[in-house]
């Protein structure tokens, strides 16, 4: 398993302290604006009419708070959160089993609910449009199917590839929502309010260099905190200052950016090896030695984002930012390209 610090795939150690640090309302979750404003409309909209909460599918990258943002859907509503994975439903029994479980109004999440078998989402359809399950009794041309009623409960979905949801599922989700990855202002804000849950005495200007390498992320973000926490409890008074926790990331090998030898490696092979690309993504995925979807979904975002690299229909290409931050000069092909969008 990938241990990557900057990973935001999640560890047990962040599952566990994710839950003290989780928020349990909407006014306490911080960052994702839109998103908020829309949920918050649609749960007081539900709870005046007395009524479940539509089906939501939350989409983005990973650790932005997706499972999250499903605690407070049912906190808000005060109904029960049963949390499940789209892997993990191995039969349309066990789907079954859940669903019979549901008290009126609970939500159920469904993480990675692109991973489901297909016989098992078959089971899903009449349960979200119909609040039905249909049971096949018997074999042979004596079979015959009964409809079970069920409560209306919310499903939440949650995925990081939303291209790979097929059709008739994503048309089942009334509320479809975006997650984005957080600015660093946010990310201050979310730190700040974990240190003191954990009791860290930190400065605001700490929290911001923590932030700025969080690559968007608040998972991230509150890994690197704890990591920083230790760093300055071992080799200072536990006061988290700008200087310690710099020098605690330089310690994680986490760059200003939030870039580790990975990110490096990837971006130095473009520029070098491929000259800027355009490079395709299974070539990129053999040379981080990781797999094509997980550099899609986990690695590609932040560095869109921070403009070091561009998707085309014939590959990826490195930016000048790009070029810049490793200290690569521009090959003349580009400069010429830069000084034609300028004028
Ligand atoms: N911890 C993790 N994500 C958070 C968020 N969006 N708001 C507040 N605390 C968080």
């Amino acid at each position: 398993m990938n241990e990557r610090l900057i990973s935001s795939s999640l560890y047990e150690e962040d599952a566990k302290s994710e839950y003290s640090l989780r928020p349990h309302f909407l006014t306490e979750y911080i960052g994702q604006e839109r998103v908020k404003e829309h949920m918050e409309i649609y749960i007081r909209a539900a709870k005046a009419r007395g009524e479940a909460l539509d089906h939501a599918l939350l989409y983005g990258p990973p650790g932005l708070g997706k499972t999250t943002l499903a605690g407070i859907v049912a906190n808000e509503m005060g109904t029960n959160l049963r949390v499940t994975s789209g892997p993990a439903i191995t039969h349309a029994g066990d789907l079954a089993a859940l669903l019979t479980n549901l008290a009126p109004g609970d939500v159920l999440f469904i993480d990675e609910i692109h991973r489901l078998n297909p016989n098992v989402e078959e089971v899903l359809y009449p349960a979200m449009e119909d609040f039905a399950l249909d049971i096949i009794i018997g074999k042979g041309p004596s079979a015959r199917s009964i409809r079970l009623d069920l409560p209306r409960f919310t499903l939440i979905g949650a995925t990081t590839r939303m291209g790979m949801l097929s059709a008739p599922l994503r048309d089942r989700f009334g509320i479809k929502e975006q997650l984005e990855l957080y600015t660093p202002e946010s990310l201050t804000e979310i730190i700040t309010r974990s240190a003191s849950i954990l009791s860290v005495p930190m400065d605001g200007e700490a929290a911001l260099e923590i932030a700025s390498r969080s690559r968007g992320t608040p998972r991230i973000a509150n890994r690197l905190l704890r990591r920083v926490r230790d760093y300055a409890q071992v080799r200072g008074d536990g006061d988290v200052t700008l200087q310690m926790a710099q020098d605690a990331l330089v310690m994680l090998r986490i760059d200003e950016l939030g870039l580790d030898a990975v990110d490096i490696k990837m971006l130095t092979a473009m520029i070098e090896i491929f000259k800027g690309g355009p490079v395709g993504l299974d070539t990129i995925a053999a040379y981080t030695g990781e797999d094509a979807g997980t550099v899609e979904d986990v690695y590609e975002p932040y560095l869109l984002t921070i403009g070091f690299l561009a998707r085309t229909n014939r590959g990826r290409i490195a930016l000048p930012a790009a070029y810049a931050h490793l200290d690569i000069p521009l090959p003349l092909a580009l400069q010429d390209a830069q000084l034609k969008l300028e004028v």
